[in-house]
């Protein structure tokens, strides 16, 4: 990748994480400035702090976002980019939702020019809402991987995704099988894994579309690469819940279908996680594994509520998604929004500081880059996101009343979309 070996410094209220505002008073989690800069080089951080006293290098560029809040670029934990086209698709629950609308369309992407299309879709509208970093699912075929990485690669970002397997409970032109599934899996990840600043994850879809034999070869490969993540999803409705126990009848619970096949520990990324039991949550914990909360997806598809201050109480690694097409939003500001509503169901209110750093530390963490992305300190990655806290005519009389700085961005939070995003950086250049 071609890095910039120029200087720029960003001056606005810039927002960052000291630690978890889960975790610590609000006060020692946070670092705000009113007037602060943020100076990049070289595609990095190279340092946060008030702009009367950063260092600034000679011959930097300084771009003035004045009251704009400049924070971390968004990440998005879990999404499909090939269900870009049939988001806010009416009326189905999962397993409906999945055959009437996901399966069809996910088969067209056997033609990698659409494939290529849809990335480039996928991108643009990720990038137009301020999200850096998704974590996607492609399909079953191995082009469909191709494509989201060429169009990551070719804008710098940095991006995760791996190849979707299936080889039972799904049409057959969406089925692999243990053996092709493998070794597609493995060729892309060689072909991928630590290229620029791309990720492979080892991505069986669900227990439900992976036979036994599919979800140990998967866990064998793991096994041969520890360095990657693993993601799937688990325990997102009642019915595939119920389908899980009668295609596992041996299984413990849900969860022990991946336990069982070597798909359990630190770096599994689970999607949804909302009906989970206490054996279950333990296991997670007690590995160190990540929950993936897909709030808009949640409601949309009618899965229940994701217990966001319980989980996070009890010390469960979690981040958050829009879950692209079963949630309804490319926004991560949608997607906080509906994570503030169904916690507020749940009798807690998420402040805004634990919203934001859901999308950005959160996401991070159970990534594992938390040492790379997701936050505004020296020796990060320059991925940025300048927000607009007046950005349209009802976000902007609510917030020009605003006592302090959480009553200025909560409007945004609630009712911003891509009209919020006055820019975005990926690795210390401004994306047009
Ligand atoms: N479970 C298995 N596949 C999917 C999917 O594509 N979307 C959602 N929301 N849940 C799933
Ligand atoms: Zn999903």
């Amino acid at each position: 990748m071609v890095m910039s070996s120029e200087s720029h410094i960003l001056l606005g209220q810039t927002l960052s994480y000291a630690a978890d505002p889960f975790a610590v008073p609000l006060e020692d989690a946070i670092r705000f400035e009113r007037r602060g800069a943020v100076v990049l080089c070289d595609g990095k951080i190279l340092e946060v702090g008030p702009a009367d006293t950063v260092t600034r290098p000679g011959g930097a560029r300084t771009t003035d976002y004045g009251d704009g809040l400049i924070m971390a670029g968004f990440i998005d934990a879990h999404l499909h980019y090939p269900q870009t086209g049939i988001i806010a698709s009416w009326g189905k629950r999962l397993i409906d939702w999945l055959n009437s609308y996901t399966f069809p369309e996910e088969a067209r992407l056997i033609d990698s020019d659409y494939a290529k299309e849809v990335a480039k879709r996928y991108f643009d509208l990720a990038l137009a809402n301020g999200t850096t970093t998704s974590l996607s699912y492609a399909t079953i075929h191995p082009t469909s991987v191709d494509a989201y990485f060429e169009e990551a690669q070719s804008r710098g970002l940095r991006a995760l995704a791996g190849k979707t397997c299936m080889d039972r409970n799904a049409p057959e032109n969406l089925r692999d099988t243990a053996k092709s599934a493998y070794d597609d899996s493995k060729a892309l990840l060689e072909k991928w894994h630590g290229v620029d600043r791309l990720s492979y994850v080892i991505t069986p879809r669900f227990s439900p579309t992976s036979t036994p034999e599919q979800l140990s070869a998967l866990g064998a490969l793991w096994g041969e690469h520890p360095e990657c993540l693993m993601q799937t999803h688990i325990s997102e409705q009642h019915e595939e819940i119920a389908w899980v126990k009668e295609l596992f009848p041996k299984a413990r619970d849900y969860l022990d279908t991946y336990e069982a096949h070597g798909l359990l520990r630190e770096g599994a990324v689970f999607g949804h996680a909302i009906h989970l039991t206490e054996r279950e949550e333990a296991r997670i914990k007690d590995v160190g594994a990540g929950l993936v909360h897909c709030p808009t997806s949640n409601t949309f598809i009618g899965s229940g509520i994701f217990e966001t201050a319980r989980m996070k109480a009890d010390g469960q690694k979690v981040g958050l998604a829009t879950d692209t097409g079963g949630g309804s939003s490319f926004s991560m500001l949608r997607t906080m929004a509906a994570a503030y509503e169904l916690s507020q169901l749940k009798g807690h209110a998420l402040h805004p500081a634990q919203l934001l750093w859901l999308a950005t530390c959160g996401s991070a963490q159970v990534l594992h880059l938390e040492d790379r992305i997701g936050n505004l300190r020296a020796g990060m990655e320059a991925d940025l996101v300048v927000l607009d806290l007046g950005s349209t005519p009802a976000i902007s009389q609510r917030s020009q009343r605003a006592r302090d700085i959480w009553e200025a961005i909560f409007p945004t939070i609630m009712m911003g979309d891509d009209r919020a995003t006055k820019a975005v950086w990926t690795a210390g250049k401004p994306v047009s």
